[in-house]
């Protein structure tokens, strides 16, 4: 079997979680690499909803080994709550989980520092999720983070923490006249909460590449979405991790030549949450109508998600970005009332045409999308699990995607459960997934 990325091609919210829990049962070994509780994956499983942050999705299905990888950041105190609900849930996560030692940690610090920087912003914040997950990124780069495996060493972990505070008062008192931190009180905190960690702590990368070595197939859950990635995104309205799929190498640490594809996740039009340009936003009723339909607020939280439609460009250079070699287009239902449905396929800006997704924010700030409009099918799609039973006209809307993005798409998602999804005969699928569960044939007239 193979090793596969799963990305999100839009700003995250995809649908990951619910795709990622789709494909476990064709899989050992399930890999988180970047990130950290600022994600937010629902699966959906008969009666019961998960949201997971911090761990993979895979942990739902009894044993596979879920891993964080080392791009991970842990929060010690989210990372335990949301270990409690899946015990209270009846999920086993011990000798399921297992997190990398190299992991840096999230302090509540951070959480100030954050807020201090969005505050200082004025009307240019990000809009981040507050949890604290940009300082770390920013510490570990400037190399005065603080690792997991630190608190095995309680002397070098005090030391290492007192220098970090010290360094984060001056900011939080000078710079954002916050009350500064007590770092004897956050000392004694991690280090009494590291032995209930310590059991989940090995060298992950090790764990990974020994379990390739014996024929063990690995898939990699990423977080956010390409245009959240530090790197690619929308900078600077974006997270502080490589989203893309190059990410689940370093975030893992395996050689980019063990990756046999990448699948990138959208939803059939886009969302958004927190500031930054979205060239498709629609600040009407058809945009209130796709965020009251699909549920748009979000899961970690709570906040509304902006709305939009389908953008080529943003999945284009999705595609460019990671070298996806197929699509799993998610909430095929959300559109089944529409009349008429967009897809915007290029930007005019000042008298131009725009087919390639711009770097410049001012430009995407004020560009205008050009769309083409295709017929709603105005007949409910939600639980469909097989190619042929969609609606004609919705086959039409899947083929123009496929066609105007020159990729297969392989995975249809009609419903927010586990089972209400197409996994469609295509080149990717027969590859990869042959001879497992029911593959709907792909009717070649449409
Ligand atoms: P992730 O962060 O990419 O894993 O996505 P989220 O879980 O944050 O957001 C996706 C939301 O859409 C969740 O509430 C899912 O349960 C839901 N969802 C996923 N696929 C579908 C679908 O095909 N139809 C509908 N109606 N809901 C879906
Ligand atoms: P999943 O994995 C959607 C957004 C925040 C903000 C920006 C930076 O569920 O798709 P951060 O707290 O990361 O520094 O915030 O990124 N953001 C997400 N938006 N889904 C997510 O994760 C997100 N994680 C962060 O809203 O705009
Ligand atoms: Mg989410």
């Amino acid at each position: 079997m193979a090793n596969i990325i799963i990305v999100g091609m839009q700003w995250g919210d995809e649908g990951k979680g619910k795709i990622v829990d789709y494909l476990t049962d064709f899989f050992d070994v399930i890999a988180r690499y970047q990130g950290g509780h600022n994600a937010g994956h629902t699966v959906n499983i008969g009666e019961k909803k998960f949201i997971l942050h911090l761990i993979p999705s895979g942990i739902l299905h009894p044993g596979k080994a879920c891993i964080i990888g080392n791009g991970v950041v842990i929060d010690p105190e989210a990372l335990l709550d949301e270990i409690k609900v899946l015990r209270q849930a009846g999920v086993k996560v011990e000798g399921n989980l297992f997190i990398s030692s190299r992991c840096h940690l999230i302090f509540p610090h951070y959480r100030q520092l954050e807020k201090g920087s969005e505050e200082s912003r004025g009307e240019h914040k990000i809009g981040t999720t507050c949890r604290g997950i940009g300082p770390s990124y920013q510490t570990k780069m400037a190399r005065s983070g603080i690792r997991l495996i630190d608190m095995e060493n309680p002397s070098l972990f005090r030391e290492k923490l007192f220098r970090n505070i010290s360094e984060a008062n001056s900011l939080l008192e000078s710079l954002y006249h916050l009350d500064p931190i007590d770092a004897e009180e956050i000392c004694q905190k991690y280090l009494s909460l590291y032995p209930l960690i310590k059991g989940f702590v090995i060298d992950t990368s090790l764990f990974i590449n020994n379990a390739m070595a014996q024929g063990k197939s690995v898939l990699f859950e990423g977080a956010q979405g390409t245009n959240l990635d530090i790197d690619h995104g929308t900078y600077p309205y974006v997270t502080s991790s490589n989203a893309v799929a190059g990410g689940a190498c370093t975030g893992v640490g395996v050689g980019p030549t063990r990756i046999d594809g990448v699948i990138g996740v959208s939803k059939c039009y886009t969302t958004r949450v927190g500031r930054g340009p979205f060239p498709t936003e629609l600040v009407n009723k058809e945009g209130k109508l796709l965020q009251e339909r699909g549920c748009e607020y979000g899961s970690t939280t709570g906040r509304p998600r902006r709305c939009g439609w389908f953008d080529a460009l943003v999945a284009r250079y999705s595609i460019r970005v990671n070298n996806l070699d197929s699509i799993a287009l998610t909430k095929l239902d959300v559109l089944d009332t529409l009349e008429e449905i967009k897809v915007c396929t290029a930007y005019r800006y000042k008298g131009g045409i725009i087919k390639e997704f711009p770097s410049e924010e001012w430009v995407l700030e004020e560009v205008t999308p050009q769309c083409r409009t295709l017929k709603g099918w105005q007949r409910s799609t939600l639980g469909i699990t097989d190619y042929d039973d969609l609606p004609q006209l919705a086959k039409d809307y899947l083929k123009f995607i496929s066609d105007l993005l020159e990729k297969e798409v392989s995975i249809i998602s009609t419903g927010a459960e586990r089972e209400e999804t197409i996994l469609v005969d295509t080149p990717f699928i027969n590859k990869w997934f042959k001879d497992k569960r029911g593959i709907s044939r792909q009717g070649r007239e449409t």
